[in-house]
């Protein structure tokens, strides 16, 4: 196929606000105690030639280099110890890798190996390093965690070792909103009759309850029983009226603190679905969102499972981008009913893993343990 382009970073939208701090006043110290995907394995692999990088990648703020060493993708400070060029432009060489303005040699570890512009018989200084972050390829993404410390993990997506299953890679997608707006778009159910009339719901159907939320595990779990069928022959929404009529089971959602969601769909007759989403936060008001979805394998056609979710999205970032403060904020004083009880709960959890942060690693461990129902 054609290969994939890299992360379009130049068509960030600038920070509205140039104080912007991340979600709840994070100041992105405590989300980079979790692990958030940087890049697809294709991506990185279609970036080079080679197929292993170096390829350059944001995350919270920070540039990174992504490369292939020891046949482990490593990832990196994106910034040459000698003059500050990106790394992302070097080369691979011999196993380790290049900066191709002086042409400094770094191997896996970060560590300097060759300085060609000095003397002969000169030792390269054993104190010239590469700052290195966690890196792990999981589900055919590239997941980084900028600090160590807390216990987190890469949230488990269950469909993905599934041999039942069939999983499809979504193409990622760039908003200028925070990962908090996205996360509190994909699993707000109460929009679905407006801002997605006619594909995933509509008046009279608008109606929803409070739903007992279980916190558990690290992840807030909660089912959504106003799904309804769709039935395409007089286009209306509620009990089915044909045998062409689509039936939208009842969903399950798993957040995974701060910013993983899954959505469960039992369909009945042994068909099942589900999608993984996580937008990874770029900078305070921009996020970069990766997903999978999933289904039991059939010979149904991959477009067929993606084109909802594209005409999906189209609706959402209408209303998403127009969000003001692109950002979540208490600030903005924003009101709500029963049923924003999901975002509520999560938006609390948010700030207590934020106070967590400020005290040590040790503290967001004790907060994600805690456990309840709301
Ligand atoms: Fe990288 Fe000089 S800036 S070698
Ligand atoms: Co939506």
């Amino acid at each position: 196929g054609s290969p994939v382009k890299p992360p379009e970073f130049r068509r960030l939208m600038p920070l509205s606000r140039p104080d912007a701090d991340y979600d709840l006043g994070s100041n992105a110290e405590t989300w980079s105690y979790f692990w958030h995907p940087v890049a697809t394995l294709a991506e990185f692999q279609s970036h080079s030639h080679t197929g292993r990088g170096p390829m350059a990648t944001r995350l919270l703020d920070r540039q990174i280099v992504l490369v292939e060493l020891d046949g482990k993708v490593q990832a990196f400070d994106d910034r040459c110890p000698h003059r500050s060029a990106s790394l992302g432009l070097g080369v691979l060489d011999k196993g380790e890798f290049r900066c191709r303005y002086h042409g400094w040699r770094f191997d896996a570890a970060g560590r300097c190996t060759d300085i060609p512009s000095m003397e002969e018989g000169q030792k390269v200084p054993g104190n010239i390093r590469l700052t290195q972050f966690d890196c792990d390829v999981r589900y055919d993404l590239i997941w980084v965690r900028l600090k160590s410390g807390a216990t987190t993990e890469i949230p488990h997506f269950p469909a993905w070792d599934d041999p039942t299953m069939t999983s499809h890679m979504g193409a990622p997608y760039l908003w200028p909103v925070s990962s908090g707006r996205r996360v509190a778009n994909f699993t707000d159910v109460t929009h679905l009759p407006f801002g997605h009339k006619g594909t995933l719901g509509g008046p009279p159907y608008t109606r929803f309850k409070a739903y007992p939320i279980a916190q558990h595990d690290g992840m807030l779990e909660f089912q959504q029983d106003q799904f309804i069928a769709y039935n395409p022959g007089d286009a209306t929404f509620g009990p089915p009226t044909g045998p062409e009529s689509i039936m939208l089971p009842p969903g399950g959602y798993q957040v995974v603190m701060p910013f993983t969601v899954m959505l469960f769909f039992d369909f009945g007759q042994g068909r099942f679905s589900q999608i993984m989403m996580h937008p990874t936060p770029i900078d305070a008001e921009n996020c970069r969102s990766y997903w999978i979805t999933s289904h039991t394998t059939d010979s149904s056609a991959t477009q067929e499972h993606l084109s909802l979710q594209s005409t999906v999205l189209t609706e959402d970032i209408a209303f998403v981008s127009s969000q003001n403060p692109r950002a979540l904020s208490d600030e903005a004083g924003e009101m709500s009913v029963k049923a924003d009880k999901p975002e509520i709960i999560w938006r609390r959890w948010l700030k207590r893993l934020i106070a967590a942060a400020a005290i040590g690693p040790a503290e967001i461990d004790r907060c994600l343990a805690e456990t309840g129902t709301h």
